[in-house]
């Protein structure tokens, strides 16, 4: 275990805020937990969080290396959570055992990518994890659940809907010996001959012509969820807006584009102190240098504004506003 107090989270959080905390505690997968004084943050690579201010306690992290990834014979994959998720997509790709390329270059690690159920490109962590090792810090006691436990929904899962109860320790993926790829998402539709590793790469090369680089914009990815709305809201805005993308039929509703929806608000590129509106997706807020939580908290809700007036649609956020 590692401490250090006082200590700026700015090279904890992808947006690049430079808030300290209190104390940053790193610990190693199967190490005893340590008493945590109230309040405590359990973070994992900090690419879906934006600081708001000085965090008064612990931030707990988990070693990025401290333990190996095993893979079974029937091709499951068990994978210490504070790894870096890409990592893990490239040592299975090396291995032969597939089913996660598509979320290739999502920042982040195995435990966050469970806690939000991450998806991109056709694939969601719910589809590939089967089980997942936690430690209830509110019974003190190791807990594992399945998937279904898991309560995955869009962004979304039991860990996300009870923070702090829950510490992951390790996920388990259903992953295939046999590579069968998932090319649902439009721009994937031209690539049926590709191997995994160009379809990796391909994916990659695509997320990062929408996305800035983190090590060189600070982001959080998507700032918002797409809005799941009814179909008679659905029609309201398609028979309006006639260019506006097809929605899909998600739990629920239709799923619109948030992005689509931004950029129409006009904000696309726009900056507000020093926080911005990625150029290139609207989706995108990121840190046009030296940028506070406030200030990305005051143009996400200028975006909401706007977007609640021109389209009578409230945006959630997908990243957590700490
Ligand atoms: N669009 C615009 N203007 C923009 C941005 C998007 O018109 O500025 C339109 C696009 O042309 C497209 C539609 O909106 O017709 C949807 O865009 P895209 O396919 O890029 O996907 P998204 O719905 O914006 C979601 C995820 C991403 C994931 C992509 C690809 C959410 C909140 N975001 O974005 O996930 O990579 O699909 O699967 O669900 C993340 O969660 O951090 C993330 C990056």
């Amino acid at each position: 275990m590692k401490v250090y107090e006082n200590i700026s989270l700015r090279e904890y959080n992808t947006f690049g805020i430079d808030v300290r905390a209190r104390r940053v505690v790193v610990i190693d997968a199967d190490e005893p937990l340590p008493v945590l004084e109230e309040p405590f943050l359990i973070l994992g690579a900090g690419s879906d969080v934006v600081f708001t201010r000085d965090y008064p306690g612990t931030v707990l992290l988990l070693n990025p290396d401290a333990a190996d990834v095993v893979m079974q014979p029937d091709g499951t994959v068990v994978a210490p959570a504070g790894m870096v998720l890409d990592r893990l997509i490239q040592w299975t790709l090396e291995r032969g055992v597939y089913g996660l390329e598509n979320l290739s270059a999502i920042p982040g690690t195995v435990g966050a990518s469970v806690v939000q159920n991450v998806g991109a490109y056709g694939v969601e962590a719910k589809d590939v994890v089967s089980r997942v090792e936690a430690y209830d810090l509110l019974e003190r006691r190791p807990v594992a659940f399945s998937a279904e436990e898991c309560r995955f929904g869009y962004r979304t899962s039991l860990f996300k809907s009870q923070p702090g109860r829950w510490f992951i320790r390790r996920v388990h993926y259903r992953l295939s010996h046999t590579y069968t790829p998932n090319l649902t998402y439009r721009a994937l539709e031209a690539l049926p001959h590709a191997t995994a590793a160009e379809l990796r790469q391909s994916i990659t090369d695509l997320r990062w012509s929408k996305l800035p680089k983190p090590e060189e914009h600070g982001s959080a990815g998507s700032f918002f969820k797409n809005p799941v709305v009814d179909e008679a809201v659905y029609r309201r805005i398609k028979s309006e807006h006639p260019d506006m993308p097809e929605a899909h039929a998600a739990e629920g509703g239709y799923k619109l584009s948030a992005g689509w929806l931004i950029d129409r608000a006009g904000w696309k590129g726009r900056t507000m102190g020093r926080a911005g509106v990625w150029p290139k997706n609207a989706l995108v807020l990121y840190n046009t240098g030296g940028c506070t939580g406030p200030e990305v908290v005051a143009l996400a809700e200028a975006i909401q504004h706007d977007v609640q007036q021109q389209f009578g649609i409230t945006l959630i956020p997908e990243a957590i506003i700490v």
